[in-house]
C-alpha cells in the first residue's frame, strides 16, 4: 500500500525548463571523447568517476573514448538529503579500487560549482602519486566557485540554476531524466 503523503517527484513537471537536451549531451559527449582520445593517443587513461551523480556522464564518456582505458568508481558526499546548499564537508563513502600509483588518471565529474568536492579530491588523489591528473566535468557553475579548480575538459557552462537529470539529483530523485533541466524554484526554495 502506497502511502499518500509521500509525494514522489512528478519528473517532467518539475522541471520549470529543459537546459540541456538528449542530443546535446551526445553531441557533447562525442566531442569530450574525442579530445580525450587525441590527448592521450600515445598512452591509456583511468577515468575516475565521482558517484553518484556521474554515472550516465561516465557511462556515455567512456564508450566515446577509442583508446584502451580502466574505470574505477569513488563515491562521496557532500550535500546531506535534499538540499541544494554544499556544506563543505566532503565524506569519501567508497574509495579507489586500485591504486592509480604512476597512471594518467582523469576525473570524470557531473557538475563543479563551489569546487570543494573536486578541490578535496584533487588533493586527496594527488597523494596517491598519478603520473598525471586531470579534470573531465559535463558541468560547470562558475558563479558560486569558492576555489579555483583547473578543467581541462568541460562540457556545459550553466548559469546559477539548480539542475537535475542525467545523473543530477534533488533528494536523490529526477536523476535518470534523460536530459539537465532546471528544477523549479518552489520545490526547494523556503519562504
Ligand atoms: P561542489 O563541491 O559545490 O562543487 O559540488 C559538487 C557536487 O554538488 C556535485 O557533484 C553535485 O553532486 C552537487 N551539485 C552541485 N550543483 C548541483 C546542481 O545544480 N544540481 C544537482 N547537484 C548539484
Amino acid at each position: 500500500m502506497v502511502d499518500q503523503r509521500v509525494r514522489l517527484p512528478d519528473m517532467r513537471t518539475d522541471v520549470a525548463q529543459v537546459l540541456i537536451t538528449e542530443e546535446q549531451i551526445r553531441d557533447k559527449v562525442a566531442e569530450l571523447g574525442g579530445q580525450i582520445t587525441s590527448d592521450y593517443a600515445a598512452t591509456s587513461v583511468t577515468l575516475v568517476s565521482v558517484l553518484k551523480g556521474s554515472l550516465p556522464f561516465m557511462a556515455d564518456l567512456m564508450r566515446a573514448i577509442q583508446i584502451p582505458v580502466t574505470i574505477d568508481l569513488m563515491e562521496v558526499s557532500s550535500y546531506g538529503g535534499a538540499t541544494t546548499e554544499t556544506s563543505g564537508l566532503v565524506r569519501i563513502l567508497k574509495d579507489l579500487s586500485s591504486s592509480i600509483a604512476g597512471k594518467d588518471v582523469l576525473i570524470v565529474e557531473d557538475i563543479i560549482d563551489t569546487g570543494l568536492t573536486l578541490n578535496y579530491l584533487l588533493r586527496y588523489l594527488r597523494g596517491k602519486n598519478p603520473r598525471s591528473l586531470r579534470i573531465c566535468a559535463l558541468l560547470d557553475k562558475p558563479a558560486r566557485r569558492l576555489v579555483e579548480i583547473p578543467i581541462d575538459y568541460r562540457g556545459f557552462q550553466i548559469p546559477d540554476e539548480f539542475v537535475v537529470g542525467y545523473g543530477l539529483d534533488f533528494g536523490e530523485y529526477y536523476r535518470n531524466l534523460p536530459f539537465i533541466g532546471v528544477l523549479r524554484r518552489e520545490l526547494y526554495e523556503t519562504t
